[in-house]
């Protein structure tokens, strides 16, 4: 690979203006409010695309938003990458939280990104980083450095569940076909511990009502004679753990994956602080399930959290009330071999048995999806370790992630390929949260070692 490091010295200023420009749009796909916008951002990315030297770039319309979708073929006896990415962003809020509005980028130094952090919603998660391979691609195409076919899958519907890229994946396999998936979605440990994501955790997302009185009650006219929904729910999450924070629900553990004792002494080699994650969180110590440590209880371990909770009055001042209804949204994160419609299911049975009589409740799923965890003696991943391997002068360390890309396991069955998950940003980057940013630094070292990637995977698929 030649004059990766000059071309990108000389268009920096450019790639970092583009993705400013991108991050610009509030292509928010929760909030329907936005859908114009979200449909202006897959436009802006087709055009990124055919600006970068794809031959071809459509936007394929789906039930929901569309997937831009590119390609450079050069030669169909050359091994094919497909890059999966999305476009879509989570909802800003809470707005008041940041310190510069969300869709109007700035480049500020942190202590971690001494060299400046873009802070913009979806800058890290995933405007940036998959926009690091569109940079990647114009400069292998612009030097005459590109060394296989490239597909580009870029959808806007990842943070939403991905409802409508499994019915397009299905119906489009041999569009899709490909050698090895690459996705830059996730992070690394840090910026001088280079780390490829080895694994995602599964996901089954659920919504709970529970039901009291037809009717908001007079909190003294009935208050200590009916079941108030929101006490009751209170009761029943809190139940949902036990006193060593192991879930409760029957059966959730049974098909959990357990690691062997070489496979967790392996992990804990990988460098990391107790103290300084728990101040960049200001917490005095950390929580969990008893008998595993951090980073186990945040990646191999399947968690239930609560993600919102409501009901009753939350107004100004107090009102004296008995509400009639309490909902609340539930996560539970999966590890390999747990299936996460067997989970709804054991969750929804287990949920509605505990309910006392005096109320009534309701389980209604919103999406899920199944883990992942990738082999690490292929082609893929020793391509990808070698690639950071030359960018970052260390070999990086194999990490399974704690967060969820649902379809990825979805790809592995449908196009029966492997995917790598090359990720560039930093726990610390605030994704979902307010004051989301990417290092600048990062965003450039990842356009620097995508095309090895691509230089390394070619020259093994060659001589395999
Ligand atoms: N990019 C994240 C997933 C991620 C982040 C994985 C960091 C590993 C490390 C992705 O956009 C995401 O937020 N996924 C959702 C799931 C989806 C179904 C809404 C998640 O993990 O909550
Ligand atoms: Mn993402
Ligand atoms: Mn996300």
């Amino acid at each position: 690979m030649q004059n990766v490091k000059e071309y990108i010295a000389q268009h920096k200023d450019r790639f970092l203006q583009e993705l400013i420009e991108l991050l610009k749009i509030p292509s928010i796909s929760a909030d329907s409010a936005f859908s114009q916008d979200v449909l202006d951002t897959a436009k802006a990315v087709k055009k990124a695309l055919e600006k970068a030297g794809c031959d071809l770039v459509e936007i394929h319309e789906t039930d929901g938003y569309p997937i831009v979708y590119g390609e450079k073929i050069l030669n169909t006896n050359l091994p094919t990458v497909l890059v999966y990415g999305h476009y879509d962003v989570q909802p800003p809020d809470p707005m008041d939280l940041w310190n510069s509005p969300p869709f109007e980028p700035v480049i500020k130094k942190t202590e971690l990104h001494p060299e400046g952090a873009i802070f913009a919603r979806g800058t890290c998660d995933d405007k940036g980083q998959m926009f690091m391979h569109v940079k990647a691609l114009e400069f292998m195409v612009k030097t005459n450095q590109l060394p296989c076919n490239v597909k580009f899958m870029i959808e806007g519907e990842e943070e939403v569940g991905s409802n409508n890229l499994s019915t397009y994946v299905s119906q489009n396999k041999e569009k899709l076909k490909n050698d090895i998936i690459l996705i830059s979605d996730t992070g690394m440990i840090a910026n001088d511990v280079p780390s490829i994501t080895t694994g995602l955790r599964g996901l089954s997302y659920v919504e709970v009502e529970v039901t009291g009185p037809n009717r908001d009650l007079h909190s003294g006219l009935y208050g200590g004679a009916v079941a108030n929904p929101i006490n009751i729910l209170a009761k029943m999450i809190a139940s949902l753990h036990d006193g060593n924070n192991h879930i409760t629900i029957p059966g959730f553990y049974d098909k959990v994956q357990e690691l062997s004792d070489e496979e967790r002494a392996e992990m804990a080699k990988a460098p990391f602080s107790l103290e300084a994650y728990q101040k960049a969180l200001d917490i005095d110590s950390v929580y969990g399930e008893k008998g595993y440590t951090t980073n186990e209880r945040n990646s191999i371990r399947p968690t239930l959290d609560v993600n919102g909770i409501w009901g009753g009055y939350i107004g100004e001042g107090a009102k004296t009330v008995i509400a009639s209804k309490a909902y609340a949204k539930i996560s539970m994160r999966l590890v390999p071999n747990q299936d996460w419609r067997e989970i709804t299911e054991l969750f929804k049975r287990h949920f509605e048995s505990i309910a006392p009589k005096g109320v009534k409740v309701k389980v209604k799923p919103h999406h899920g999806g199944q883990g992942y965890v990738t082999p690490i003696d292929t082609d893929g991943y020793q391509a990808a370790s070698k690639a950071y391997e030359t960018t970052f002068g260390k070999k990086p360390i194999p990490q399974r992630g704690g967060g969820s890309i649902p379809i990825v396991s979805l790809f592995e069955k449908e196009l029966d390929s492997k995917t790598i998950l090359m990720g560039f940003g930093l726990d610390s980057d605030a994704i979902h949260s307010p004051n989301e940013h990417f290092g600048v630094w990062n965003y450039l070292k990842g356009i620097e070692t995508i095309p090895y990637f691509y230089e390394y995977f070619t020259e093994m698929k060659k001589s395999s």
